[in-house]
């Protein structure tokens, strides 16, 4: 059993495992070389001799317990038939949405579309040691609907009835639902041991609609990741006090924390669950001691408790490798 299972599902606290969000990216010089090759991004993710090499990238430096793999949440959308494009400096575009087509897809095609992201897996799998885990990740259907829809433009509070008249939600739920079980379960068979489940804009559903978008259809995924025996982490980010009925409904695994959550009230209010993450990303800009301090921060105050040291969000372009290489040190030598 990697480190990273045995404190999800046996709620070890004997070590504290450490891996990033987005450690694969853009803050690396040798992925850049590669990205500036590869000016397709999605063909970049269905290449997976160089999908394996990029995951592989951040551990051919650091000390780190797992792997991501180099995919995006995005795949799925792109493999349920959206063209999905991304522009520099503008984020992803995604092709108009159709209900029609959308509602046509089959999983046999599905999987054969996405089969370079799972082979990508095996290739990563064979070359990583035993107690290292391969993570893999899908976006919950919140954050896809958002994408997929185009809901983005308008940031913060989105007008829920604007979608609603030709969105007919729980369809559009269901089968998405079904499609991110297939994605979970073939990620699981090609070797990958963990899976997180990012939904990055939880945190602009209004809260009279926060069950139905978010406590319930993470809740159905959760609940077939334990159907398989796959440890589940959830990533309800900017939910706010919504934390605690979201594990109280959800129960998965581990949950990880995004920065806007007291890490003191995070141990007082999540309970029986593994926490994971909760550091400010931009807190790597600082200097060292201010670094070591927010560290600090967070390894004391999870002492005893089941906890995997990440951030709050995923790293950023700008983030020096050397100040992450001394993060991991010392979190790695923290008694
Ligand atoms: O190392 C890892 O964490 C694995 C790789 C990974 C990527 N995307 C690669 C990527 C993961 C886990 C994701 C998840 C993802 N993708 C999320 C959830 C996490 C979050 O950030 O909230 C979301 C919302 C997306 C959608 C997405 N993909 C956006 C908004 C963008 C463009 C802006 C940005 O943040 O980079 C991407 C592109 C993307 N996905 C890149 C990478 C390395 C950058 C591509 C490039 O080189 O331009």
């Amino acid at each position: 059993m990697s480190k990273i299972t045995n404190c999800l599902i046996k709620k070890d606290t004997s070590c504290i495992p450490v891996w990033f969000m987005r450690q694969a990216g853009r803050y690396l010089p040798e992925f850049r070389e590669i990205r500036s090759k590869n000016p397709n991004f999605i063909k970049l993710c269905l290449n997976s001799d160089l999908s394996s090499e990029i995951t592989l990238q951040p551990l051919d430096r650091f000390d780190l317990d797992a792997a991501i793999i180099f995919s995006d949440i995005l795949m799925v959308p792109y493999g349920l038939g959206q063209t999905v494009e991304f522009i520099k400096g503008k984020g992803p575009k995604l092709s108009k949405f159709n209900m029609k087509v959308f509602l046509e897809n089959k999983e046999d095609n599905f999987t054969k579309k996405l089969n370079p992201v799972y082979q990508a897996i095996t290739k990563t799998r064979k070359k990583l040691s035993r107690e290292k885990s391969l993570i893999s990740f899908i976006g919950a259907p919140w954050t896809l609907i958002v994408y997929m829809m185009g809901l983005r433009q308008d940031k913060k509070k989105i007008n829920l009835e604007n979608i609603k008249k030709d969105f007919k939600r729980d369809v559009v739920l269901e089968k998405l639902n079904k499609f991110l079980c297939l994605h979970i379960k073939n990620q699981m068979n090609a070797g990958a041991d963990v899976v997180q489940i990012f939904d990055s804009w939880a945190g602009i559903i209004p809260d009279n609609e926060i069950n139905d978008y978010c406590f319930t259809p993470n809740k159905k995924l959760v609940d077939y990741c334990k159907e398989i025996n796959l440890p589940v982490v959830c990533f309800p980010k900017g939910i706010g006090v919504n934390y605690k009925k979201f594990l109280e409904i959800v129960k998965p695994h581990g949950i990880n924390i995004d920065y806007d959550i007291d890490p003191k009230w995070a141990k007082d209010n999540l309970k029986n669950v593994c926490l994971q993450g909760g550091m400010d990303p931009k807190i790597l800009f600082e200097d060292e001691k201010k670094i070591n301090l927010e560290v600090d921060k967070y390894l004391d105050n999870f002492r005893n408790t089941p906890y995997i040291f990440n951030l709050g969000h995923g790293l950023l372009p700008e983030t020096n490798p050397d100040i992450l290489a001394k993060i991991i040190n010392r979190v790695k030598s923290y008694k």
